[in-house]
């Protein structure tokens, strides 16, 4: 069992218990961070608090003012749009001044929390990934202007739990945003269309869609455990006058770099105009 996260007698609460934040309770719980009883979460409606609270075993309130005096970490993971709402909720249920808030709002940063706030609590940003759910996630995370290495050691057990977790410059969060929490979308796209392809050469469609999950996964791996440029690794694969260089060659006629390169460039126009509030 990993070190626990909280002090005795303190609770840790998530703030808007939906895809994010319930992938983030089970891994700590999965982990040992913390014991059901030290957990509590929160939903707009009824039906999810209920979802919650049998799925993970913990207490879910939708009015979670009278829980918060005790909280040592606050994760807050409502919509960005609610960012000021639940700041002021928190300030008035008496949020102890040495709480932590953590957040993974996309384009909220951490100035923008600490004025919602409009105290001297410790802020962490984080940007998760859907893959958390499955313990596959990646998550980045920095620390706002009140936060000290133990604040930001806390946040990278928290994100270990559901995946690998790196300390960033905050500046570099749009970009991150748009590559890796919005990129298993795009994978999705890219294992759906070559699933199809293979369903286009005559394989039966399961079967197609196997075959795709597990070299994409393969591939990744390879990447990651050769520490080799994907450059290299796709020359190993590529033989003279073979199919493999009449397939990517198709690929690049089609411009499949520089339309990814556009994809990831919209999304971070987008979560730029999502950070000031105007989507
Ligand atoms: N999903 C991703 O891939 C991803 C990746 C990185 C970061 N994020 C960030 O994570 C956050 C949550 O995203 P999500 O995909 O997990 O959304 P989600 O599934 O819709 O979850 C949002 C949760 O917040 C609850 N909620 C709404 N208003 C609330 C309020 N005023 N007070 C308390 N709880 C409230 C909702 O309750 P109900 O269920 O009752 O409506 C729901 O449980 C977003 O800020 C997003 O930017 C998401």
């Amino acid at each position: 069992m990993s070190e626990a996260l909280l002090s005795s007698g303190r609770t840790l609460g998530v703030i808007g218990a939906g895809v994010m934040g319930s992938a983030l309770l089970k891994g700590m719980l999965n982990h040992g961070l913390l014991t059901r009883q030290q957990a509590w979460a929160t939903a707009k409606t009824e039906a999810s608090c209920v979802e919650v609270a049998q799925s993970l075993g913990i207490t879910t309130v939708r009015e979670y003012e009278e829980l918060v005096a005790d909280a040592e970490i606050l994760l807050i993971a409502v919509k960005p749009a609610q960012a000021q709402k639940v700041a002021d909720r928190l300030k008035q249920a008496g949020m102890r001044k040495d709480a932590l808030l953590i957040s993974v709002l996309a384009g909220v940063t951490t100035a923008r929390f600490e004025e919602f706030l409009g105290a001297e609590n410790a802020v962490v940003r984080a940007m998760p990934n859907t893959p958390c759910l499955v313990g596959h996630g990646i998550t980045v995370y920095c620390g706002g202007r009140w936060a000290t290495e133990k604040h930001l050691e806390v946040a990278q057990k928290i994100f270990l739990s559901v995946g690998k977790a790196l300390e960033v410059e905050e500046h570099y969060f749009n970009a991150i945003t748009a590559l890796s929490g919005s990129g298993p979308a795009y994978m999705y796209l890219v294992m759906e269309s070559l699933a199809d392809a293979g369903v286009r050469v005559g394989l039966p469609r399961d079967l197609a869609m196997e075959l795709v999950a597990q070299t994409m996964l393969g591939s990744a791996k390879m990447v990651q455990q050769t520490g080799r440029h994907p450059a290299a690794l796709r020359d190993d694969v590529t033989t003279p006058a073979g199919c493999t260089i009449g397939g990517l060659l198709m690929l690049e006629d089609g411009k499949i770099r520089s339309v990814l390169a556009r994809a990831v460039e919209e999304a971070t126009r987008i979560v730029e105009q999502l950070g000031k509030g105007k989507s």
